[in-house]
């Protein structure tokens, strides 16, 4: 039968077309419908539950009718998925991604018979789907002016959100019904230079929500690399989120080619928010590894030059400089400010201490020269990544760290000034490769070059793929800051090992900082689509301790501090605080020393978003597990049944937590280290201090 004797049979009776499956454990069911219009739509339940009410789907396009009515269902298949994989590094060595899967052909038969295939993952947790624009004859190039995909909710959801905008996620989570969001407040937080609020009821994805019958859902995208993100709009009476992307320069979407695809929009939703915390939806709806041979991917644990610029001791620049220009500059002359934290010396004291206790790595930020001029003001020819300070011995370092057993990361700050960038990274990752770094943090601070593009745009996107792709053929691995929020690319490319991409720690040590709840909520919003670099282990808690006029401080106990290896997964870890304050609290330093970064398994024990987390998680390779227990600013007693562990086994637990008086605002810095012996059979219960947390290792 031709395609269009085929069309004109599916015509006749598909005008309300309706379609629904069910996970493979039956409790979710997703309805795919076409309305009278020819509208496309979808529809969520589970159990009774109605989750996503009938919700419109569809893409608006630049100079050409849109993918939004009139459609009728050419064909639809439906199958099941089962496989299990092992990741590179993770939160467990095995995943299993099963789901029933529906796969819907449209075709507008008044616009020269376009298509458009709408694909459906259900899973036992959740749903992914997506738009994929197939070749054919009446669609080649075409833009996207704005999506349409609608979520419409069954209620006012007490929702986790930062404001939606184009250039930044690094603000702190605001709890409210989605009828209160008053995302404008985001214009007042000026800690964040480059920022571009969209509006009063626009959000930031991931976007976590709950019910006043306690379903905890999660709405988000996966395997986000050609096209902008995705931001929601709250309609605040109907209760209705719309798909907003980050647009470009000229105000458009996303420019495409067929064949293509958008990313997947997710919806995970559990009855218990510990199921939220492990689900695997976003990362098994991305593609697998590129990288055929991932035996040169390690986890790190490392140390760097970097705290100390961030509380003042240190500068990042080598002399202080205005108003003159890089290049003009020869950087030998510059007479030194003093205060520079990258200096020869400086750093192998650094390398010592990682090579003494154990550390795999050494960050080193203002190595490079451009620092005296990189800041806020715009400009395209700032760093050219290979030309060291006059007082950082990029050879001799680099030699000294080899004879250390120790690997330099290298640090790219870009200023944003993302052409340039582009044109010196080939240079730049040679470099690298020639003194063996074998990773690299890239930053993003300040507005973007080219002009007009934003942090978040399909631009930009493409970029930090292309990035991540470089490196992969070089063997080289990377940490990026102020990068788009991960969308689990990290299964594609396991060489990407974190983002920072939200508020690190480093906000405690210049701005109001992270309020105590802050890293409760995190797991649940940025850490779904991947690790964070949050850079914890600070332990000189308050910023008075360098200067007496300062108020800045850390928002957690030091107990947290060490809590946050555990919680805040990541298989790159900094051990972020200065020697000098890991050598007064030795005994508490044992645990970062000790936690493992790459695990066989985690179980999530208990977890309430903005409220508390507690984790188990069991080291690759190894009989050794370590729990991570965290509060906000509530006291509390984590309950631990240590069920976990092989039954009839004795094992040692070290707790290391709170004191009786702890307290993250009077009190940060006392702690207690109590060993027991342990079986599967205990329950730990420990206190957990106002703003604290309790961190324990078990061999
Ligand atoms: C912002 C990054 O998040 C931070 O870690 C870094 O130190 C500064 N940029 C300077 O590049
Ligand atoms: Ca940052």
């Amino acid at each position: 039968m031709s395609r269009f004797l085929f069309l004109l049979t599916v015509i006749s009776f598909t005008t309300f077309y309706s379609q629904t499956i069910t996970s493979p454990d039956k409790n979710l069911s997703l309805t795919f419908s076409t309305d009278k219009e020819g509208i496309p739509t979808y529809q969520l339940i589970r159990g009774n539950k109605t989750i996503i009410r009938q919700s419109k789907l569809g893409i608006e396009l630049k100079d050409s009718p849109s993918f939004d009515k009139g459609f009728v269902v050419a064909s639809v298949d439906t199958s099941t998925f089962d496989e299990t994989w092992n990741p590179v590094w993770g939160e467990v060595n095995v995943i299993r991604n099963n789901y029933k899967e529906l796969q819907i052909t449209l075709v507008q038969p008044f616009v020269n018979n376009r298509e458009l295939i709408l694909r459906f993952r259900l899973y036992n947790d959740g749903l992914g789907f997506r738009y994929e624009f197939p070749m054919q004859d009446n669609l080649n190039y075409f833009i996207v002016s704005n999506e349409l995909t609608q979520f419409c909710l069954t209620g006012d959801h007490t929702a986790f959100w930062i404001p939606g905008d184009y250039d930044t996620n690094e603000y702190y989570y605001t709890k409210t019904p989605l009828s209160k969001v008053d995302a404008l407040f985001g214009k007042t937080v000026n800690e964040i230079f480059a920022k571009t609020v969209i509006g009063k009821n626009f959000v930031q994805s991931p976007l976590m929500l709950k019910t006043n019958d306690s379903l905890y859902i999660n709405i988000f995208e996966a395997a986000l690399v050609d096209y902008p993100a995705m931001h929601l709009e709250i309609d605040q009476t109907n209760f209705i989120l719309t798909s907003h992307l980050v647009p470009d320069a000229v105000g458009n979407k996303a420019y495409m080619q067929t064949p293509c695809e958008s990313p997947w929009r997710t919806i995970i939703v559990s009855n218990k928010a510990t199921e939220i915390l492990s689900s695997k939806i976003i990362l098994n709806l991305n593609e697998s590894s590129k990288i055929d041979d991932t035996s040169w991917i390690r986890p790190m644990k490392y140390i760097g030059i970097w705290w100390e610029m961030h509380i003042g001791k240190s500068s990042w620049n080598y002399a202080d400089l205005n108003n003159v220009s890089l290049t003009a500059t020869d950087w030998k002359s510059l007479t030194p400010n003093g205060k520079h934290g990258a200096t020869t010396e400086r750093t192998k004291y650094y390398i010592d201490f990682a090579a003494k206790h154990g550390f795999d790595g050494v960050l080193v930020e203002g190595w490079n020269v451009g620092w005296e001029d990189w800041f806020g003001k715009w400009k395209e020819e700032v760093f050219d990544f290979v030309t060291p300070y006059p007082d950082f011995d990029v050879e001799e370092i680099s030699k000294y760290a080899a004879s250390k057993n120790v690997k330099m990361i290298m640090h790219h700050e870009t200023s944003s000034s993302v052409t340039n960038y582009e044109r010196r990274m080939d240079e730049a990752y040679l470099f690298m490769k020639k003194y063996g770094y074998p990773a690299v943090k890239t930053g993003y601070v300040a507005r973007i070059i080219p002009r007009g593009e934003w942090h978040d745009g399909q631009w930009m996107v493409q970029h930090y793929v292309r990035v991540a792709e470089k490196l992969a053929q070089n063997k080289l691995m990377l940490n990026s800051h102020e990068s788009v929020r991960p969308t689990g690319l990290h299964r594609t490319y396991p060489n990407w090992l974190a983002c920072e991409a939200a508020r690190g720690n480093e906000f405690n040590a210049w701005s109001v900082g992270n309020p105590p709840e802050h890293e409760t909520i995190l797991p649940f919003t940025r850490l779904m689509g991947g690790p964070m670099d949050y850079t914890p282990g600070i332990f000189q808690i308050k910023m008075n301790f360098y200067d007496p006029n300062k108020t800045e401080q850390i928002h957690t106990t030091l107990a947290k501090q060490l809590a946050l290896y555990v919680t805040m997964y990541s298989p790159l870890q900094m051990a972020a605080d200065l020697p000098e304050n890991y050598e007064k609290h030795l005994d508490a330093f044992q645990f970062i020393k000790d936690v493992a970064i790459d695990w066989d398994d985690t179980k999530y024990i208990e977890a309430e978003p903005g409220d508390f987390i507690t984790v188990a998680r069991k080291a690759k390779n190894k009989k050794e597990w370590f729990v991570g227990a965290i509060t906000d600013e509530n006291e509390r007693t984590a309950t631990i049944p240590l069920s976990f562990l092989d039954e009839g086994k004795k094992y040692i637990a070290t707790i290391y937590s709170d004191a009786e008086d702890s307290h993250w605002e009077n009190n940060p810095m006392t702690y207690q280290i109590n060993t027991k012996t342990v079986s599967s059979k205990d329950i730990l219960k420990i206190k957990l201090a106002p703003g604290g947390g309790c961190a324990i290792s078990i061999k």
